[in-house]
């Protein structure tokens, strides 16, 4: 099975809790809890409709989610990754580091990576080599701003490998997602630049917007709506009506 042909028969449409710093180890255990307690009437409706969830927690919780992993249309994503092998890089986290977690996805280039680590459109490009060498699937976050830069920095072959999350910069964690009649054109010229990938919108998505963009994305990065499990629960539920 090629990469690509995993990115395409395991979704329909793939929606990605994005924790961020958020959360002590007590709430996460707490949140895994219950959603294990809530999920399994929801998980024959994903699966119906091929459906995926991945949670993506701080990197000390890894332990935590994962019997997430084990749930049907449940996987676990992280949040970044080293742009190295592993070695000598003092404070990264190396794929050889997340070789016995099961770990699916790799988001990269978050515009908050961008923005306070000072992330470069090569860098973000190493660490999609790095996922995809090591059997992740990496999300690409972007803004339109810089999509074209951003493509020409990765091969056209790891590009049709990756899933892209397009995210303008002022909705994101602003309460105000931006209006789907926008959103979509940015869809579709990411799938011209990126050839037909994945494409997830993400900036302040909730269970109540979430139906507003699946028609024409492949579903949605979710920020603060994934904290607290009952919104996550019914935004994930949603999109399975
Ligand atoms: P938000 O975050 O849903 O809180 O806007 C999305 C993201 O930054 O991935």
């Amino acid at each position: 099975m090629t990469k690509s042909d995993i990115v395409r028969v395991d979704m329909a449409e793939l929606i990605v809790a994005n924790w961020k710093s958020n959360k002590t180890r007590s709430e996460v255990v707490e949140w895994v809890d219950s959603w294990l307690n809530k999920f399994p009437p929801v998980a024959l409706q994903l699966t119906q409709k091929q459906i995926s969830v991945a949670v993506a927690p701080p990197y000390p919780f890894l332990d935590v989610v994962q019997p997430l992993a084990s749930q049907q249309a449940l996987h676990v994503a992280v949040q970044d990754l080293s742009p190295f092998e592993s070695g000598s890089y003092t404070g990264a986290v190396s794929t050889r580091n997340l070789q016995e977690y099961q770990v699916r996805y790799a988001i990269v280039g978050h515009s908050e990576r961008r923005q306070y680590f000072h992330e470069t459109h090569q860098d973000v490009a190493k660490k999609v080599d790095q996922a995809l060498r090591a059997d992740l699937t990496p999300i690409v976050c972007l803004d339109d701003e810089y999509l074209q830069a951003q493509a020409a920095a990765i091969s056209a072959e790891q590009l049709s490998h990756c899933i892209v999350a397009y995210e303008p910069l002022e909705s994101i964690g602003s309460g105000d997602p931006q209006p789907p009649e926008e959103v979509e054109p940015v869809v579709a010229r990411v799938k011209q630049v990126f050839g037909p990938v994945p494409v997830l919108y993400g900036g302040s998505v909730t269970s109540s917007t979430i139906l507003d963009y699946l028609p024409f994305t492949d579903g949605a990065l979710v920020g603060g709506a994934s904290l607290e499990v009952d919104e996550f629960l019914a935004l994930v539920q949603r999109a399975t009506s």
